[in-house]
């Protein structure tokens, strides 16, 4: 964590990465509190992108209303490579500093903490983090913000797959986001009943869940839903089917649920995490740090260094699997 001198006037916000449900409701705090104290809030549209394309417009609390309840992010979004270079680093400093912007709020991953963290380092321009990912694998924070909306969103895709797998006594795996992290697949194989929840960095074989599947056939149980977190690149369900195949004949069916978990209306629990967070950052800026995170840790707010939150990992609640493969008997 760090201390800063400057008096906050006028804050600059944006959202970064993978767009997630919630982050407006962020946003919307983050004008309100700031404008009930004199503070100033100029949106960055398009993420790193958009900051380097000097797409950065004034927001008032009117340009904030009715949003709270919408998915996706009003200041749009994006990933940036070039954000990696020193030299350009140097030239988005200089934007913020020609729209006297002394203070910013990143809604994003641990990838746009990293450029984050890089302009305090490089630039001393004043910045707090907010955890913003369906992904929850930020070290350091209980819930990012639009984790609780992709669980559900997911969920209620696998409560109705299980209608058609109970139908045709079928084995389905689904496949489910969060590249390398386990949170989403975790959560969703327990709340879902899963046979079996395969994420990169938890081991599991394909011959113990087949041993499970045919286990519970002798038990009478007719189907089985076997959850699968996407891992580098979506498509990660289809080697595993044909593995099961391979192995065992069963003939699994897949289905990728994608993008779908990264949209919709966030859930009450999103809202309220999203506007505590935007509050808690504004509020965190102006009394002077920088540099850090807010995050959750049970009930409460933390602050977690940012490079902290950015090195190291946050591993999959293997917990939560151990207790699926026991009640799924
Ligand atoms: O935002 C996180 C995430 O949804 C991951 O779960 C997923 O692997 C990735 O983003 C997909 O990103 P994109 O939409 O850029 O392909």
């Amino acid at each position: 964590m760090a201390n800063h001198q400057v008096s906050i006037k006028k804050i600059g916000v944006y959202t970064s990465g993978g767009d997630a449900p919630g982050m407006n409701a962020a946003i919307r705090a983050i004008v309100r509190v700031g404008a009930s104290i004199g503070i100033e809030t100029l949106g960055i549209y398009n993420g790193y992108v958009g900051l380097l394309e000097n797409k950065i417009q004034s927001l008032q609390i009117r340009d904030v209303a009715n949003i709270i309840q919408r998915g996706g992010t009003i200041l749009k979004t994006g990933r940036s490579l070039d954000f990696h270079k020193l030299e350009i680093r140097k030239a988005a400093a200089q934007i913020l500093r020609f729209h006297g912007i002394d203070g910013l709020i990143c809604i994003g991953g641990d990838g746009s903490f990293r450029g984050a963290h890089a302009l305090w380092m490089e630039h001393q321009i004043p910045i707090v983090g907010i955890p913003g990912t369906i992904d929850n694998d930020i070290f350091g924070t209980d819930l990012t913000i639009g984790f609780d909306t992709a669980v559900n969103t997911a969920l209620s895709a696998i409560d109705r797959i299980r209608d058609t797998a109970d139908s045709h006594d079928r084995v389905f795996i689904v496949e489910v986001m969060g590249r390398n992290s386990g949170f989403i697949a975790c959560h969703v194989g327990l709340a879902g009943g899963a046979e079996d929840i395969f994420t990169p960095d938890i081991n599991a074989t394909v011959e113990k869940s087949i041993e499970r599947i045919k286990d519970s056939i002798k038990k009478g149980k007719r189907s089985s839903i076997l959850i699968t977190a996407e891992g580098q690149k979506p498509g990660r369900a289809y080697d595993l089917a044909e593995s099961i195949r391979k192995k065992s004949g069963i003939d699994a069916k897949v289905c990728i649920l994608g993008h779908i978990q990264r949209g919709g209306s966030p859930t009450a629990v999103d809202r309220v995490l999203a506007s505590r967070l935007g509050s808690a950052a504004v509020d965190t800026l102006t009394k002077g740090f920088c540099d850090i995170m807010i995050g959750t840790e049970g009930p409460n707010l933390i602050q977690v260094p940012l490079e902290l939150a950015t090195t190291k990992e946050k591993r999959s609640p293997i917990e939560l699997v151990q207790l699926s493969q026991i009640l799924a008997i």
